[in-house]
């Protein structure tokens, strides 16, 4: 039986130039680098610039996604953008970056599920390809989390970074069997009476103003472990794969622990789990296309591998997505 598979063609990232090591922050706030790098991993963020917008931190990494995959403007038609900190509340930031792309063709849009947004929009896509309603997709995950961020707050202004990154899928054919390349499986959740735990204290409909990101951050913790994994299994069970038979792990870049504690509990071989949250700390929907960039870059991930991604984020939202390279 031949079946629509959605085939990544092309990853692409883009950070900023600014770096902003811990031992910066331990001058700005009270806390230190062996406190930031002991608890989360992390020892240094990049952060935009002024005048710098998700935007442009999305359409640089579309940009490079679509070199690497030898495809123009042009042959896109669906912008999914993963993205918690927008350029303005509307339009979407995902007509932006078609605009700055030189796009007049296609729909763009944005999904907000934080730092699951890029496994829902990867999930998105790859439901618009196989339904026959998009043929070459671009999907990004970008993010400006310094600006939501309260630099006075030390439990949560150590955490996040800025950056971007982007896969292109196109539609391709498959027999239906795990052996096809394109996305195999994806699993999407939610929660909502979570929604309190990680949320921005604003919004045009409630304060009017934007806010700044508040956290219980044991409760996130502890949460972050039990659903990736559960995310995980999940995917396995529905592929009838087990963890040895996946080549790379990419999880949400939240803290170096949470990443740990889920490969613990499912018997992951640590080599095999790409993590990046030292240079890069939590850039919520672009951490995923981030680590997968940087692990294609380095030549990690190579064209037929299987790769499993799965995150979990604000609301709570959590979710996972099986890809043969
Ligand atoms: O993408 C999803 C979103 N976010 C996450 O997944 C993050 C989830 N949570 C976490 O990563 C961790 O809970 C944190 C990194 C936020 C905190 O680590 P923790 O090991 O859970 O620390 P804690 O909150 O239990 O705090 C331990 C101590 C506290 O001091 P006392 O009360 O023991 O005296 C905090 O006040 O560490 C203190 N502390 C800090 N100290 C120095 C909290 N933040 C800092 C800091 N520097 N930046």
């Amino acid at each position: 039986m031949t079946v629509r598979r959605s085939v990544v063609c092309g990853v692409g990232a883009y950070l900023p130039e600014r770096v902003l090591a811990n031992e910066e922050l331990a001058q700005m706030v009270d806390t230190s680098d062996a406190w930031i790098t002991e608890r989360t991993g992390i020892r240094q963020r990049h952060i935009a610039a002024e005048g710098e917008y998700t935007s442009d931190l999305a359409t640089a990494a579309a940009r490079a996604a679509l070199a690497y995959a030898g495809a123009l403007p042009a042959d896109v038609d669906l912008v999914i953008l993963a993205t918690a900190t927008p350029d303005d509340t509307f339009p979407s930031t995902g007509t932006i970056v078609q605009s700055k792309l030189g796009m007049t063709n296609g729909v763009a849009f944005d999904i907000h599920a934080v730092c699951s947004g890029f496994v829902f929009a990867l999930a998105t896509a790859d439901n618009f390809i196989r339904a026959g309603q998009a043929r070459c997709a671009l999907v990004i995950g970008a993010e400006t989390f310094s600006r939501i961020l309260d630099w006075q707050d030390r439990t949560t202004c150590v955490l996040f970074g800025d950056g971007a990154g982007a896969v292109v899928l196109r539609a391709g054919e498959g027999d239906g069997t795990i052996a096809d390349r394109g996305v195999l499986t994806t699993h999407l959740h939610s929660d909502g009476k979570f929604h309190d735990m990680l949320y921005v204290d604003g919004g045009p409909s409630t304060t009017k103003t934007v806010g700044h990101l508040r956290m219980q951050g044991r409760e996130v913790f502890r949460h972050g472990v039990e659903k990736m994994a559960a995310a995980t299994e999940e995917a396995l069970a529905a592929t009838g794969l087990a963890v040895l038979d996946i080549d790379w792990f990419v999880p949400h870049q939240a803290n170096r622990r949470i990443i740990d504690g889920m490969a613990r509990k499912l018997g992951i071989d640590t080599n095999k789990v790409v993590v990046t949250i030292e240079r890069h700390a939590n850039t919520s929907a672009a951490s995923i296309p981030l680590a997968l960039e940087t692990a294609v870059h380095d030549q990690r991930i190579k064209t037929g591998d299987l790769v499993l991604v799965e995150a979990m984020g604000g609301g709570f939202t959590w979710g996972s997505g099986l890809v043969r390279w």
